[in-house]
């Protein structure tokens, strides 16, 4: 018991990184190695060191709790209450991922197969309302594979403006427009099967004009009762409270990973000129953002708080069953949506 009563630990994480002297991930171990529950002093020293913590995942991008003792997704919950966290229901989002809700503000983190690799994003970049961080639980890890891989997008920033800036500067000028075709009914075989009636929160077509007019999208209506619709133009680059510059956008995910019956990763993202991207720079972006990421290899009962305008995150593949459960926090709108 007296193990229980001492604060959690600052630790190292395996294969830590180091950004402009800052750690990535910063982790604490809360020194609950039984999975029997989250204790309750644990309880109080979140609470208690709330803000100093959000402060700590708005400077590193993410932070990860070991040994809490997290015992299910009630206790998931209770960590992000603790932590007094504006919820972000996943049902008022316009995610395109299939999932399935445990409490209020927690769900499946993806319905996808396991064998389909999730690309790195920033949740909801490409819509006009957006989550400030994302949560993820492991409630069991998987046998083989299935890390959550983050990466620091102003460090990606950094590097591409380097060597590409002329690239990052069409831009920061022209921003991004995305195309994606929801189908009529929920497509749990694809990592974008979510239908457009879930999706915009509509039973009729007509309702589904309306909100998508509502939102600035363009749209049309495709055979077998499929929607696409296409966004406003929307910020490629953020700029943080700090000054520190971002690539909050969607770019990695649509255009490599948006592909499932209905969808063409080639058609998936334009400039906001409606010009297409060149394939030269984004091939560097991506190649790069992979090269900096940070695989985060899950233990059971693991949590983590990210700041979803600083970091992406994405799936690995994996074998055997896995279940991370996932939350969303804060609300925020696009610059120039
Ligand atoms: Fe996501």
């Amino acid at each position: 018991m007296s193990e229980r009563s001492s604060e959690p630990k600052l630790v190292e994480a395996s294969n830590m990184q180091s950004w402009n002297g800052g750690v990535f991930p910063l982790a604490y171990t809360g020194g609950s190695r039984d999975s029997s529950g989250l204790p309750t002093a644990l309880v109080t020293w979140l609470v208690h060191n709330k803000e100093m913590l959000k402060q700590q995942a708005t400077e590193h991008g993410a932070i990860l709790f070991r040994d809490f003792g997290l015992a299910g997704p009630e206790d998931f919950d209770r960590l992000i209450a603790a932590l007094a966290i504006a919820n972000f229901p996943y049902r008022e989002s316009l995610s395109n991922a299939v999932r399935k809700n445990f409490t209020d503000r927690v769900f499946s983190a993806n319905e996808a197969p396991s064998s389909v690799k999730i690309y790195l994003h920033h949740e909801m970049a490409q819509t006009p309302v957006f989550p400030s961080v994302i949560l993820f639980y492991c409630d069991q890890a998987a046998e083989q594979g299935g890390a959550t891989p983050i990466c620091r997008s102003d460090v990606l920033y950094e590097s591409v403006l380097k060597s590409h800036p002329k690239f990052i500067q069409e831009l920061e000028s022209k921003g991004l427009k995305y195309s994606n075709v929801m189908p009529g009914v929920d497509d749990p075989e694809s990592g974008m099967g979510r239908s457009w009636q879930s999706t915009l929160g509509v039973q009729s077509k007509n309702a589904a004009e309306t909100r998508l007019a509502r939102l600035n999208y363009s749209w049309d209506w495709l055979a077998g009762d499929s929607l696409r619709a296409t966004t406003p133009v929307l910020p490629a680059v953020r700029t943080l409270v700090d000054g520190r510059k971002t690539l909050f956008n969607q770019l990695i995910a649509a255009y490599a990973g948006w592909s499932d019956d209905r969808n063409d990763p080639s058609s998936a993202i334009r400039l906001g000129d409606n010009t297409k991207l060149s394939a030269d720079p984004v091939r560097t972006l991506i190649d790069k953002a992979y090269e900096i990421t940070y695989d985060l290899v899950w233990q059971t009962g693991d949590a983590v708080l990210i700041d979803n305008t600083l970091v992406m995150h994405g799936r690995r593949p994996f074998e055997g069953e896995r279940r991370v459960l996932a939350s969303l926090g804060g609300k925020q709108t696009h610059a120039f949506a």
